[in-house]
C-alpha cells in the first residue's frame, strides 16, 4: 500500500529511477496510459494526490520499463507519422528514420503521371510505411506483406482501427506470393543488422523480434534478395526505394547499379545519415535481369 503521494513527486521520483535520456517524458507516458489522460492533463493536476490504486499500476509498468521493456510494448501503441499504430512483441516498434522513407515515397508519388498508382511494401511490420502511404496517398493501392502472421494480424488491425481502406495484406516470403502482381513504386524497411551486431542483445532491441532485424554476417542477405527480385515486380520505370543502415548505402547503391536500376540516389534521415537509397527501373518491358 502506497502513501498518498502527488503527481509532481511520483513523476520525479520515476524518473531518477528510469535513469534513461528520455526518463522524464517515459515516466509522464506510463502515468498519462494508467490514468487514461493526456500530457495536459498530467501538468495542469500535478500537485493533486495520486490514488494508491493508480499508484500501484504506475509502480508495475516502471517496474517493467527499469527491466528494459521498450515503452512502446507496455504501451501498446506507437505514433508513426501522424498515425497511432498498435504494436506488440510481433511487430519491430517503427522509427523517426523510417519516416525518411515515407517521406521520399510520397515526394516520388506525385511526380508519378500513373492515375491510381500501386505501391508494394515488403515487410510490413505494424503497417507503418503502407499506412502512412495509403492514408497520405488515397488515390494509390498498398499491398502490403510480412512474413509474419502476428505482425500482418496487427498491421490489419491498425488498418481496420484507421479506417485506410487502399490496402490489402498478404501473408508471404518477401516476393513469394506475388504471383504476377507489379508495382509501380516498391518500398521496404527490411532486416540490415549484422548478424553478430552486439545491440541486438542490448536495451530495447532485445524484446523486437530478431526476424525484423537481423540479416546474415553483413546485414544484408534480405536486402541482396529484395533487388535481385525486384525487376520482376516492377512496372517498367517503376520505383525502388529501400532504408538500410548508416552505413550501408554504398553496397546497397552497388547491388542497384549491378542489376541495372539507373536514377540511383540515397537520402539522408534526420540526425544526417544516408538512411534510404532508391532507385529506377529503366526498362519499357519488365524483365529479370540476374545479378
Ligand atoms: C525492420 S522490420 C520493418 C517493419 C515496418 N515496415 C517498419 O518500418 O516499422 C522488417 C519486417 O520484415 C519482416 N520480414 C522479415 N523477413 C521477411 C521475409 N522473408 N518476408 C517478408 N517479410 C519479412 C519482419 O517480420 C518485419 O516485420
Amino acid at each position: 500500500m502506497h502513501a498518498s503521494s502527488s503527481i509532481k513527486s511520483v513523476l520525479q521520483s520515476a524518473t531518477l529511477q528510469l535513469n534513461t535520456p528520455e526518463a522524464k517524458l517515459e515516466a509522464q507516458y506510463l502515468l498519462q496510459h494508467v490514468l487514461q489522460v493526456n500530457r495536459a492533463w498530467l501538468i495542469a493536476h500535478e500537485n493533486e494526490a495520486l490514488q494508491a490504486s493508480s499508484h500501484a499500476a504506475f509502480e508495475a509498468l516502471l517496474t517493467r520499463r527499469m527491466q528494459g521493456e521498450p515503452v512502446a510494448y507496455i504501451l501498446g501503441y506507437r505514433e508513426f507519422y501522424g498515425l497511432t499504430l498498435k504494436v506488440s512483441p510481433d511487430t519491430l516498434i517503427p522509427r523517426a528514420d523510417t519516416e525518411t522513407l515515407v517521406e521520399a515515397a510520397l515526394n516520388k508519388l506525385v511526380s508519378f503521371t500513373t492515375k491510381n498508382p500501386t505501391i508494394l511494401d515488403l515487410g510490413t511490420g505494424s503497417g507503418a510505411i503502407a499506412l502512412a502511404v495509403a492514408k497520405n496517398f488515397p488515390i494509390a493501392f498498398v499491398t502490403a506483406v510480412d512474413a509474419s502472421k502476428g505482425a500482418l494480424n496487427i498491421a490489419q488491425q491498425n488498418a481496420q482501427k484507421l479506417e485506410i481502406s487502399n490496402i490489402q495484406f498478404i501473408l508471404s516470403d518477401w516476393f513469394g506470393e506475388l504471383n504476377d502482381k507489379k508495382f509501380d513504386l516498391i518500398v521496404s524497411n527490411p532486416p540490415y543488422i549484422e548478424n553478430a551486431d552486439a545491440h541486438l542483445r542490448q536495451g530495447d532491441l532485445r524484446f523486437e523480434p530478431i526476424s525484423a532485424l537481423a540479416s546474415g554476417v553483413d546485414g544484408l542477405d534480405d536486402i541482396r534478395q529484395i533487388i535481385g527480385e525486384c525487376l520482376i515486380y516492377l512496372k517498367p520505370q517503376g520505383w525502388i526505394m529501400l532504408e538500410h543502415g548508416y552505413n550501408q548505402a554504398q553496397a546497397v547503391t552497388d547491388l542497384m547499379a549491378s542489376i541495372g536500376l539507373t536514377h540511383i540516389e540515397s537520402i539522408k534521415d534526420l540526425g544526417g545519415h544516408q538512411r534510404v537509397t532508391i532507385g529506377k527501373n529503366p526498362l519499357i518491358v519488365s524483365t529479370h535481369w540476374s545479378a
